[in-house]
């Protein structure tokens, strides 16, 4: 019987393989896709991100099927979901803890690629998908947030899209444009609602496969940044190869239910994360006559927006923004140390490194808080140094020694 049962399946999908090359593709990016065979702790977060993103698209199809894009309806449909929708509650804390703990995975998965030089050749492409990845979340972020109608949404949205009117000559009418109406309102909720649910997520989902194709052309850099490909045995396949399944699938399976444990643990003990994963405001329907005493974005563009505040002039600080954005488009191409790894880069790399860490974590949480004298000038020291560390990449390995790169990964 079993036997029957194993041809019959071997001759369907023989079937299938005729029409489309399934098992070809299963081969080639699972079990016959040989990754280095040395991934450490920072080779979860790549994969963690698919999960948060497949937690987002499910949590969210279920949240539109209660939710009411109106400015008259939205505050009280998120009520409702919360009260009276069985399993509502969790469903929301889901999407929205998991739109803190996206940008956390993201932001660790970007700061390995720092580490490793994982955006050096041949693997640029990846990192410009991944940045379009990025440039595509933060707009999914901003429309998200505005949904509920809370008075953050409104306030937030408010300040965010006035930045456009700091355009010379078209900025006004950029305004206007975006938020379909002269004020914002039910017309911009909807269309934020239409991009959110359909648009951006569609872009995501595309950027994220060609990402992954990018990947598995060139293959896995590793943290000892040695290229695996060079080195290969009689069948073709690299010495420090291992196939991605079972040993990787079976790796991350274990670095995706520690990270559910955790992220279980917020949504059940911690869903507001004491004001920044959920403000406090957000908890009001949104007022036009009554601006929270403090207005500031969610932690996870904390960063750019304290680098916006820094500069004291309007349209300055906003293509300072943008630019700190743009300078990592360029990555690629600003470093230019021949070494790829941190482990065997110089001293004054990996402390500069280690530096600009802290100062993005500092900007984070300055873009949290209110703008004291303090915190501006913290501000502007921290955006001077992003930018300085970017620029320092050029050059900065002309006045160090590089330890020697191993032939092989070690470990
Ligand atoms: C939805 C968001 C994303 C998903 C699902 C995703 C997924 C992945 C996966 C599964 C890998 C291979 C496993 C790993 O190396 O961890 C990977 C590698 C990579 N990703 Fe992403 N990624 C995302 C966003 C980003 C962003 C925003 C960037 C940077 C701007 C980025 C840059 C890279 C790079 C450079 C690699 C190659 C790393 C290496 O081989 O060392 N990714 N990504």
């Amino acid at each position: 019987m079993i036997k029957y049962m194993t041809d019959k399946a071997t001759a369907l999908m023989g079937w299938v393989d005729a029409r489309l090359p399934v098992t070809e593709a299963y081969k080639k990016h699972m079990s016959e896709y040989y990754a280095p065979k040395n991934f450490n702790f920072w080779y979860f977060f790549g994969v963690l991100s698919m999960v948060v993103l497949i937690n987002q698209l499910l949590t969210g199809i279920w949240l539109t099927m209660f939710y009411t894009p109106t400015a008259e309806g939205a505050f009280a449909s998120i009520e409702y979901i919360m009260r009276d929708v069985e399993m509502g509650w969790i469903i929301r804390y889901m999407h929205a803890v998991g739109a803190s703990a996206f940008f956390l995975v993201v932001y660790l998965h970007m700061f390995r690629g720092l580490l490793y030089g994982s955006y050096k050749a041949p693997r640029e492409l990846v990192w410009i998908f991944g940045m379009l990845i990025y440039l595509a979340l933060m707009a999914e972020g901003f429309m998200g947030y505005v949904l509920p109608w809370g008075n953050m949404s409104y306030w937030g949205a408010q300040v965010i899209i006035s930045l456009f009117g700091a355009i010379p000559y078209i900025g006004e009418d950029l305004t206007v444009w975006i938020r379909g109406d002269y004020l914002l309102s039910g017309a911009s909720l909807n269309r934020f609602f239409a991009l959110h649910v359909v648009a951006i997520p569609i872009v995501l989902l595309a950027l994220v496969v060609l990402h992954i194709l990018a990947l598995h052309e060139v293959g896995s850099n590793n943290p000892d940044g040695v290229e695996i490909k060079k080195k290969k045995n009689a069948q073709g396949i690299p010495l420090d190869g291992i196939p991605f399944h079972p040993y990787y699938s079976v790796k991350d399976t274990v670095g995706t239910i520690v990270f559910l444990i955790g992220f279980a643990a917020v949504i059940f003990f911690f869903p507001t994360g004491g004001g920044y994963l959920i403000e406090a405001p957000n908890f009001e329907p949104a007022d036009p006559l009554k601006t929270p005493a403090h207005i500031a974005p969610v932690w996870y563009y904390g960063a750019f927006y304290a680098m916006l505040r820094a500069v004291p002039h309007k349209l300055s600080g906003v293509i300072v923004m943008f630019g700190a954005i743009a300078i990592l488009f360029l990555l690629p191409w600003l470093d230019r140390n021949p070494v790829k790894s941190i482990r065997y880069k110089g001293m004054l790399t990996k402390v500069a490194t280690m530096v600009f860490a802290a100062v993005f974590v500092m900007l984070t949480w300055l873009g949290t808080q209110p703008a004291t004298a303090l915190y501006t000038f913290l501000a502007q020291v921290g955006t001077f140094y992003y930018f300085a560390f970017f620029i320092s990449l050029l050059f900065l390995h002309k006045f160090e020694t590089a330890k020697p790169v191993p032939e092989r990964v070690t470990g």
